[in-house]
Order: structure tokens, then C-alpha cells, then sequence
């Protein structure tokens, strides 16, 4: 099938070369010229561990192009929107400038009796506005969110756990499945719906997993009262079937482009419909997440003898997660400046994102490699767990600072190695040894 994807990033650059790796005929388009005069190139600006071959190969084989022209949608049949949905500045609702002017300028070149797919993360009510435009064109809109984590984007598009269809109409079901049919094929589940129901399994999904994140961060903060380990409560209680081991990581809680803004907006969407006293608890959820990283700070003050003034810190992690380069709403950042604004002189050091890092925060700096970071720190603050970080010998960093502390923010170090190299490891929700 002859298919658009509206917008490059993350979410539309790996759904164009997932489409054209199951057998359609992908344009992807986009307004920023420069992502892509790079995708073209067989260059994905972004880091995205097996996107960069499927591009290759959706490029090689001539399935797959990119252009700034919305022209080029003239011959699709069937139109994915996914441009982004970020929060309003000052405000908790999403920005929907960039959907509104996706399904506008596409409107310009539908064919008729097109579909327009949206898979934005958008507030409730959303779809059925757009459906009004869309049909008044000639065409028909459904909603088929996107659940795929970055750094894992890749695997969750062409074997997403499931796929969910909000639909007006039987046409638009059959086009939907027709695209899908050879991940359908595999065994993966369908939920046919309608639109508001289809915006709302996406924003609940993102709003339950950011509970549990700050349910058991609520629990290591008992923890840290009375001597407990979060951890250890996390591994029992995660073993009970129901509640499962999976986003119970006590630590430094969720940063990145989806979870914080997404809750966020559903917060406000919430107040708008009427129904904000259902979705309060979010705001705790919020407030959770934040307190972790004010603790995190605490711990190196501690660390540091009572004040960060004039300390020198290391900084093991800029980007909001391992396996990704992304430092949207990062919280390993957000330490960082914390940590730099009470006076130490902070370095920081990232696999990926450290380009990203240097950008948004030019006032930070930045070393070469973990050592480097390091260098003569009184602390180091171990943020984001990838694993170069994981598998670090603590000899390798004690041969360089000036004291063996170390902040373990996302509890992934092996604590008893660090120990017996001589290191004090704190941690969040756990006493230390
Ligand atoms: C998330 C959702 O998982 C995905 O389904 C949705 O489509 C987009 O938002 P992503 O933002 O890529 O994906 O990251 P995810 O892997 O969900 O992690 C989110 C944050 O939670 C990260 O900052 C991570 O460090 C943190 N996290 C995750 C924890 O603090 N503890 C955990 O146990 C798991």
C-alpha cells in the first residue's frame, strides 16, 4: 500500500521504515529540512539502536523516501500522522500546534476517500474534532496510538504488544487492518474502538505506568525513614502476578518526552472536561517523581560534608533513560543543574547525549569519557544506568577522584563491588552498607 507518515522523529522515522520493512511504499514527511536532508542520507538524527539498518534497507529498496512536500501525499492512500504533542510552556496542557498544522497542510493534498491516522498522544476529544475537518474533505480519520519506548522503538512497532484501532467506520477498520496485516499475521492482538476510546487507552497506559514508577519511589521514601530496602520490597512484591516486576525500578523516577507531559496534559484535560477530582492523584504522582531527584541532590550534599559549595562532582548520565539519546525533561540533568546552582563545579559525561546535553545546557560541562568526568570528584552521581556503567570496575574510577563517594540514583550499581573497592555507595530506598 502506498502509505505517508506526517513528521520524522522518534515515533514517525521509525513507523515510516517499519511500514516499508512489512511491504508498503513509505513517504515520510516532514518540515524540518534538515532531519530530512538526513534520513535521505541513510542518517537517522537520533540515537536508536537497529533503526539506522532498517532505514538503510527501506532506502536500498526503494520503498522507502522523505520529503518536505506535502505534495508527495497526493498518492497515498492511507496517512499517519506523528508529529509531537509537547506541553505548553507555562501551562500543563499539550501544545497541539504541530497536529493541528499536520492534518491541515495534509488536507491541502488528500485524495479522496483517503484515511488520516493519527497516533499523537492527544487529549480525549481531539479525533472527533479533527474527524470533522478530515470528512469534510472527503475522507475518513481513525486513531491508532503508538506505545513504543525509545531505545526499544524499533521492536515495539514491528511487535507491539498490541495494536489498537479507533475507528468511525468498517472502511476505515479494513484499511487499518490491511496496513497492519503481516504484524497482525504474527498473533498480535486487535482492540477495535472508537476515537475517544482509542485516546484513552494511550494516555491511561502512559498515566499507570508513571503511577507505578511513583508508587514504589513513595514506598522508598519510608524506606529511607526507617531503614527499610526498596528494593527488596520491589523484588516480593513484584513476584504476586498481579502486580508484577516490571516499572517498579525505585530510583530516580521518569523523565523523558512522553510520561511527565503526558500525565500533565491528561491532568488538564481532566479540568476541562469537569472531571479533575478523578486524575488528583496524578498530581501526587508528579510530586513523587520530583521529590526523587530533590533527594538525589540531598544525598550529595550530604556526601559532600553538609554544603555542594565549592565540591567537585562527577556526573555519570545526561539522557533520560539508558539506550536513547534524549534528554527531554531529563532527570539526570535536572540533578546536574541543581547540584552545579548550589556551587560545585559539576562534569558531566554521557555515552549519547551529550551533543543534545551541550545544547540545551551549554552552562554545564561536559567530559570526554567517564574517567574524565570524574577527574578529582568528591562525589560521583551515577544517573543514568547504562551499560557502560553498570559494567564500570569501581578501581578504573577510584584511581581518579579525590573521594570514594557515590551517589547510585537508579539502584543499578552492585553495591558489594563498589563497597570493597573502598567506595560509601548511598542510594534512594536503601540503607547503606
Ligand atoms: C514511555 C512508554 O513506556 C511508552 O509506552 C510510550 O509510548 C512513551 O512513553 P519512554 O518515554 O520511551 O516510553 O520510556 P520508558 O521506558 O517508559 O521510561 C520512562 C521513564 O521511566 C524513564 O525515565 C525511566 O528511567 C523511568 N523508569 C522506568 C523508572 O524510573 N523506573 C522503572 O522501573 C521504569
Amino acid at each position: 500500500m502506498k502509505l505517508s507518515v506526517i513528521g520524522t522523529g522518534y515515533l514517525g522515522a521509525t513507523h515510516a521504515a517499519a511500514m516499508a520493512e512489512i511491504g508498503h511504499e513509505v513517504v515520510g514527511i516532514d518540515v524540518d529540512a534538515a532531519k530530512i536532508e538526513s534520513l535521505r542520507g541513510g542518517t537517522v538524527p537520533f540515537h536508536e539502536p537497529g533503526l539506522p539498518e532498517l532505514l538503510a534497507k527501506g532506502l536500498a529498496g526503494g520503498r522507502l523516501r522523505f520529503t518536505t512536500d506535502f505534495a508527495a501525499a497526493a498518492d497515498c492512500v492511507v496517512h499517519f500522522v506523528c508529529v509531537g504533542t509537547p506541553q505548553r510552556k507555562g501551562e500543563n496542557a499539550a501544545d497541539l500546534t504541530y497536529v493541528d498544522a499536520a492534518v491541515a497542510a495534509l488536507i491541502e493534498h488528500l485524495p479522496v476517500g483517503s484515511l488520516v491516522v493519527g497516533k499523537s498522544t492527544v487529549p480525549v476529544g481531539t479525533a472527533e474534532r479533527l474527524a470533522g475537518l478530515v470528512e469534510a474533505a472527503g475522507s475518513d480519520l481513525a486513531w491508532n496510538p503508538e506505545f513504543l519506548r525509545e531505545g526499544k522503538a524499533v521492536q515495539d512497532t514491528l511487535r507491539p504488544d498490541r495494536i489498537v484501532m479507533g475507528v468511525t467506520g468498517e472502511r476505515a477498520e479494513k484499511l487499518l487492518r490491511d496496513v497492519y496485516e503481516p504484524i497482525v499475521s504474527l498473533g498480535t492482538p486487535v482492540i477495535v474502538t472508537d476515537l475517544p476510546t482509542s485516546e484513552l487507552v494511550k494516555v491511561s497506559a502512559n498515566a499507570f505506568l508513571a503511577t507505578k514508577i511513583s508508587f514504589i519511589n513513595a514506598i522508598a521514601e519510608v524506606c529511607e525513614v526507617v531503614g527499610a530496602d526498596v528494593t527488596m520490597v520491589a523484588e516480593a512484591i513484584g513476584h504476586d502476578a498481579r502486580i508484577g516486576h516490571r516499572f517498579l525500578g525505585a530510583g530516580l523516577g521518569f523523565g523523558g518526552g512522553c510520561l511527565p507531559k503526558d500525565i500533565r496534559a491528561f491532568m488538564a484535560r481532566a479540568e476541562e472536561l469537569g472531571v479533575d477530582q478523578a486524575l488528583n492523584f496524578l498530581r501526587e504522582v508528579d510530586a513523587i517523581n520530583v521529590r526523587r531527584r530533590a533527594r538525589t541532590v540531598d544525598l550529595a550534599r550530604e556526601m559532600c560534608g553538609g554544603s555542594l559549595a565549592g565540591a567537585r562532582v562527577g556526573v555519570l548520565g545526561a539522557a533520560f533513560k539508558p539506550d536513547s539519546d534524549d534528554i527531554r525533561d531529563s532527570p539526570a540533568l535536572d540533578v546536574a543543574l541543581a547540584v552545579q546552582q548550589a556551587g560545585a563545579a559539576v562534569r558531566v559525561y554521557d555515552p549519547y547525549a551529550m551533543d543534545n546535553a551541550r545544547i540545551s545546557f551549554p552552562t554545564l560541562a561536559y567530559a570526554a569519557s567517564a574517567t574524565a568526568a570524574c577527574h578529582d570528584a568528591d562525589v560521583v552521581l551515577h544517573l543514568t544506568e547504562w551499560a557502560e556503567f553498570r559494567e564500570m570496575e569501581p578501581s578504573v574510577l577510584s584511581e581518579v577522584v579525590r573521594g570514594r563517594n557515590i551517589v547510585d540514583a537508579r539502584n543499578a550499581l552492585d553495591r558489594e563491588r563498589w563497597t570493597a573497592d573502598g567506595w560509601i555507595h548511598r542510594s534512594l530506598g536503601r540503607r547503606s552498607i
